[in-house]
């Protein structure tokens, strides 16, 4: 089994590349910098599975065609993608800059395209295989100062149910996975609170009275891949403890 988790070096993705690690998986990790993905591939093989660092800005055209074909020469095929990698820009949306919200788009939507359309021109070649694409609870309800963010994954929403209804007849199936409040370096890069503070009141904001955890998003990207959800497809599993219900 070969994974590609975009995002890989923190947070869910590494998580989830830790989680595919466990069952044996050969997983190449992404991301932009070296230095993390060279300590995110030493946490993988910790996890007993193979493992291999690739940079890629998930934002380029062609380093993203460069990430799937490196992968496809260095382990055999592709069989199951994770597309996580994300940033989160907050703001007013009346002060929001369109730099800041081409940065948002670009990465989590156009890469999220991107990487699709890579994956799945491999995977048809290869009689199938399976993408889950992290998208969020804040496509499903509203976040304060989250404009952009919310609106970039409820397109990766939109994207996934297209792509599964097309692909599905080549064995392809796509589907999202919208996570809630999740305690990750993220977090850190947020101006307008800290990560203590953030933790406190997404946890009073949630009827979980908490926030989850990095594992608890990977165990259900690991069972989305899986066999056992063979007939789900264009598909958005929530993971919040109800806080969008
Ligand atoms: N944490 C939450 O509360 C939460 C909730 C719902 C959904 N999510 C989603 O979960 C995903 C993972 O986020 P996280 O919470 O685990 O935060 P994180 O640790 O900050 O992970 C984001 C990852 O994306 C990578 N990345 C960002 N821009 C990139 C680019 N242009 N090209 C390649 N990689 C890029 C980052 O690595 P580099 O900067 O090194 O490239 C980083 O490893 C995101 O899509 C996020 O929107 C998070």
């Amino acid at each position: 089994m070969v994974v590609l988790v975009t995002g890989g070096a923190s947070g869910i993705g590494l998580a989830t590349a830790r989680a595919f690690a466990r069952e044996g998986a050969r997983v190449v990790v992404a991301g932009r910098s070296r230095e993390s993905l060279d300590l995110a591939v030493a946490a993988v093989r910790e996890e007993g599975g193979e493992a291999m660092a690739l940079p890629c800005d998930v934002r380029s055209e062609e380093q993203v065609e460069r990430l799937v074909s490196q992968t496809v020469s260095a382990y055999g095929r592709l069989d199951i993608a994770f597309n996580n990698a994300g940033v989160s820009l907050v703001g007013s949306l009346s002060e929001f800059s369109a730099a800041e919200w081409d940065e948002v788009v670009s990465t989590n939507l156009t890469g999220t395209f991107l990487l699709m359309r890579a994956e799945i021109n491999h995977m048809r070649e290869n009689g199938g295989g399976v993408i889950v694409n992290n998208a969020s609870n804040a496509a499903h309800m509203t976040l304060p100062l989250l404009a952009a963010y919310s609106a970039s994954k409820a397109a990766v929403l939109s994207l996934t149910r297209a792509a599964a209804r097309e692909f599905i007849v080549q064995d392809i199936r796509i589907n999202a996975i919208s996570p809630g409040p999740v305690d990750t370096p993220m977090w850190a890069h947020r101006p307008d609170e800290t990560p203590e503070d953030r933790r406190e009141r997404m946890a009073a904001a949630s009827p979980s009275g908490r926030v989850g955890t990095p594992e608890e998003v990977a165990d259900m990207v690991l069972w989305l891949a899986s066999p056992a959800a063979a007939y789900i497809a264009g598909h958005d599993l929530v993971v919040d403890g109800a806080m969008s219900s």
